[in-house]
């Protein structure tokens, strides 16, 4: 096979917690590819601060986290994902350790220190001072790096799955991806007898976003377009606390501060939280941010603020080191100010319908991480339940792939991309301005915040965007810019799709239109019209 067709047993798009968990735990047994579309480190998995979910303390128990998460899920949590996961809890931080990654610890002891976030009801999140997801990335990094069946390609974004139908089983299967080498600038195959989307999320369709720019949804969309269902895309879930700064860019200040006592107050110094709910600031992370946006919009604010100033200035730099050093980067000194913060769009609680061993719809395909829908979420997923998810996933599913994929033929070599009646853009400024408009009338019209013609214009918007992106796509020679708009364009569709089905509000979806919470929970099930489906994961 030429240089631009590449053959493995496993192809992993992507190379966040998920994805690299997933390849450590099948390096023993497989070839494997692993896939960055940039730099390897650059997803949201990096940028995590708070830390880790898991019963660790025993004070806590399974039943305790479980009932958390149900609670903050308003309703839609699947009771036997929750369980699957948190059961799992424990072993996946030993697991953690056993890769190198240092936790941090209680002073002069081998305890390590666990956090409190909202809507847990004990301290059960483990850190890494606040930068848990450094600390967790660079040691996977490292561990991939250092083994020799782990092949990593950086700078190569996948554009599209392969997929053939299967003659014995009469179902489709998915055998790889086309992927844009960004050096080369050009299309390669790659071929797998299992193909994983840990592509991560999709918050870049919003103009506000926590989340560095590779959260362009790519994998709900290459899942969709193969036909894979998806699953409750309306609860794109708002941090209530970004910094606020004019030239801060995406910058999280961690709900640990709130954990540790920090205080949400309006521009007057006055705190409020009580008057929304009795956990004050650690309430869930939808009402704490509906509580904020709400308070914005009374006062015609553009922030509010968050102040730990109270805490003795030692605590605060051993706790929060990143948050203080990046505070002070713009002149806010977190010790003596409060921090100016708003909310902003966060984590997708959706994504493509997996059973618990990731498999998707299709065969040979699977989704981990944040790209999938597992059902631990539910309408809002508490905090740091995350990167749980990421790693309880990652191994189950190498548990599933590594105990079939014997029996699982090479795939038939698909055909190279034909770029043959395409041409190089010369207006790519309809790349930038389609991008800044999806973003912006996703933010107004999608938020935290929706009504019913706000959704409506939404949809008006969003079928022409599709519409002119889609010519562009047909005429023009791909690049990482458009592959990544063409998704968000996909997966904005799938948001505001899934927020005119439901017709209530209930956790991160909150409708003027229909205030109140139906008796029956369902989730929104969106399913593609070349649907190939097995329906292995069929509820409610
Ligand atoms: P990511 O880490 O986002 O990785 C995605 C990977 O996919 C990247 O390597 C990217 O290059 C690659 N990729 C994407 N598309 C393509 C493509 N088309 N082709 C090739 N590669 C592709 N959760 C917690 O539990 N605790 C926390 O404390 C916490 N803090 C957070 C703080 C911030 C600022 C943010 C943004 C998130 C935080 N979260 C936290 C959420 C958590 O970090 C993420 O949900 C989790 O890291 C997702 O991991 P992942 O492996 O699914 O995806
Ligand atoms: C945070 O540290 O506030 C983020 C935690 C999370 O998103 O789970």
């Amino acid at each position: 096979m030429s240089k631009s067709h590449h053959l493995y047993d496993v192809l992993i798009i992507g190379s966040g917690a998920a994805g690299l968990t997933l390849a450590l735990n099948l390096a023993q047994s497989a070839r494997v590819a692993v896939l960055s579309k940039g730099p390897v480190n650059e997803g949201s998995t990096w940028y995590a601060q708070g830390g880790i979910a898991a019963v660790l303390d025993d004070k806590d128990s399974v039943e305790n986290h479980v009932a958390d998460t149900l609670a903050a899920g308003a309703g839609l949590c699947h009771e036997d994902s929750v369980r699957f996961t948190v059961e799992r809890s424990k072993a996946a931080i030993q697991w953690l350790i056993d890769q190198g990654v240092s936790f941090t610890r209680l002073h002069d002891s081998d305890e390590y220190h666990l956090t409190q976030e909202g809507g847990h009801s004990h301290r059960r999140i483990i850190h890494s001072a606040d930068a848990t997801g450094k600390a967790v990335h660079s040691t996977l990094i490292e561990q991939v790096q250092a083994c020799d069946s782990l092949s990593l390609f950086e700078n190569h974004i996948a554009v599209d799955l392969i997929t053939e139908p299967d003659t014995h089983s009469g179902r489709v299967r998915c055998t790889g991806a086309y992927v844009y080498n960004r050096q080369r600038e050009r299309v390669e195959v790659f071929q797998a007898r299992a193909v994983i989307l840990a592509t991560g999320g999709a918050s870049k369709v919003y103009l506000y976003s926590s989340n560095p720019d590779s959260a362009s949804g790519d994998g709900i969309a290459m899942a969709w377009r193969a036909g894979c269902r998806v699953a409750n895309m309306e609860f794109n879930q708002f941090h209530p606390t970004c910094l606020y700064h004019p030239t801060a860019g995406s910058f999280l200040v961690t709900e640990a501060l709130r954990g540790e006592g920090a205080h949400l107050k309006l521009p007057s110094g006055e705190r409020f939280m009580h008057r929304f709910d009795s956990r004050e600031e650690l309430a869930p992370r939808d009402i704490v941010a509906r509580a904020i946006d709400h308070e914005m919009k009374r006062l015609g604010s553009d922030c509010l603020y968050l102040d730990i100033s109270h805490k003795p200035a030692e605590f605060i730099a051993e706790h929060f080191p990143t948050v203080k050093a990046r505070c002070e980067e713009f002149g806010i000194d977190i010790t003596q100010q409060p921090i100016p913060v708003v909310p902003a769009a966060h984590y997708t609680c959706g994504g493509v319908v997996v059973n618990e061993n990731g498999r998707t719809d299709l065969d040979q395909l699977y989704a981990i991480g944040e790209t999938s829908f597992t059902g631990l979420h539910g309408a809002n997923r508490m905090a740091s339940n995350s990167l749980l998810e990421c790693i309880v996933y990652a191994q189950s599913a190498a548990e599933h792939i590594h105990a079939t994929l014997d029996a699982i033929p090479a795939p038939k070599p698909a055909p190279a991309w034909d770029s043959s009646r395409v041409t190089d853009s010369d207006e790519d400024v309809v790349i930038s301005h389609n991008w800044d408009e999806l973003r912006r009338f996703m933010w107004d019209y999608v938020g935290i915040v929706r009504t019913r013609k706000r959704l409506e214009r939404a949809t008006h918007r969003i079928k022409l965007l599709q519409k002119e992106i889609q010519e562009y796509y047909s005429n023009y020679k791909v690049g990482n810019d458009l592959i990544e708009l063409r998704n968000l364009a996909m997966v904005a569709e799938l948001i505001i799709r899934s927020a005119m089905q439901r017709r209530e509000s209930r956790g991160l979806h909150y409708s003027l239109d229909y205030q109140s919470t139906s008796d029956i929970a369902r989730d929104t099930i969106l399913v593609p019209f070349n649907f190939a489906g097995q329906d292995i994961f069929v509820r409610r």
